[in-house]
């Protein structure tokens, strides 16, 4: 059982979790891509599923062991990862976006492998919006109550950075970490505020991913109707 929790406590619950990076191909061997490597999202999948949920995880190329009991939905772009989130949000208790989504995806795909031409500059790549896939389950909750969990890396003013993110997107929970560096992306640990639209602000510390899912699972469950 997690860390701290005496009891299965989200037994009879659907979660759904995105995890990894979406990938926005050029042609069909190139994309736009992230060093989001799942860990995190892989994580919170296992830590919910060992809390007694049933657990979807729409994984983003991630290269990771499927986690054990969990229904994991493979997806490549941002377009596809909204629609898996969306379809197994529809009956969920709660979702935890802890996929990076891109913001960005490439507006014409080449068919074809693009080649250099010898004298030519390249064609510049144009790009286009992607779905918001937090704020729009924020602002339509498939279920009343449904607790809708966002995570976000900023650099600068972390803390002014994340709640004002909180409000635009209109989640219930954001988990704010600092990047740069060697921070984060790959690693095994991870530090983190996470905070609340009712104003709540829960830190936790440097320590392994395991420690920050149950952290967000605990607030989680405190939340949900
Ligand atoms: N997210 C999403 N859909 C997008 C972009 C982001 O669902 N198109 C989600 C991420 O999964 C994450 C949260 O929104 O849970 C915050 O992502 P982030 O990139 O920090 O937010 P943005 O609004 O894209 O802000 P920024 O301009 O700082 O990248
Ligand atoms: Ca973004």
């Amino acid at each position: 059982l997690a860390r701290g929790v005496t009891g299965p406590d989200l037994a009879g619950r659907h979660v759904v979790v995105s995890a990894g990076g979406t990938r926005e191909p050029l042609d069909p061997v190139r994309f736009l891509g992230n060093r989001s490597s799942g860990k995190q999202g892989y994580a919170l999948a296992r830590a919910a599923a060992a809390r007694g949920a049933r657990v979807t995880l729409v994984a983003a190329n991630t290269s990771l062991p499927d986690p054990a009991g969990v229904d994991v939905v493979p997806v490549g772009t941002a377009v596809q990862l909204r629609e898996a989130v969306l379809k197994a949000a529809a009956d969920a208790d709660a979702v935890v976006m802890a996929a990076a989504v891109a913001d960005f995806r490439p507006e014409t795909y080449a068919t074809g492998k693009i080649k250099k031409k010898d004298g030519q500059d390249p064609e510049p790549v144009v790009l286009v919006r992607n779905p918001d896939v937090l704020a729009e389950l924020s602002a339509h909750r498939a279920r009343e109550g449904q607790v809708v969990v966002g995570f976000a890396a900023e650099t600068d003013d972390v803390l002014a950075n994340g709640r004002e993110k909180l409000r635009r997107k209109g989640c219930d929970l954001l988990v704010v970490n600092e990047v740069g560096e060697s921070r984060t992306f790959g690693s095994e640990e991870n530090e983190a505020v996470v905070l609340a639209a009712d104003g709540e602000e829960t830190p936790v510390p440097y320590g392994p991913k395991e420690a920050l899912a149950d952290t967000v699972w605990d607030l989680v469950a405190r939340r949900l109707p």
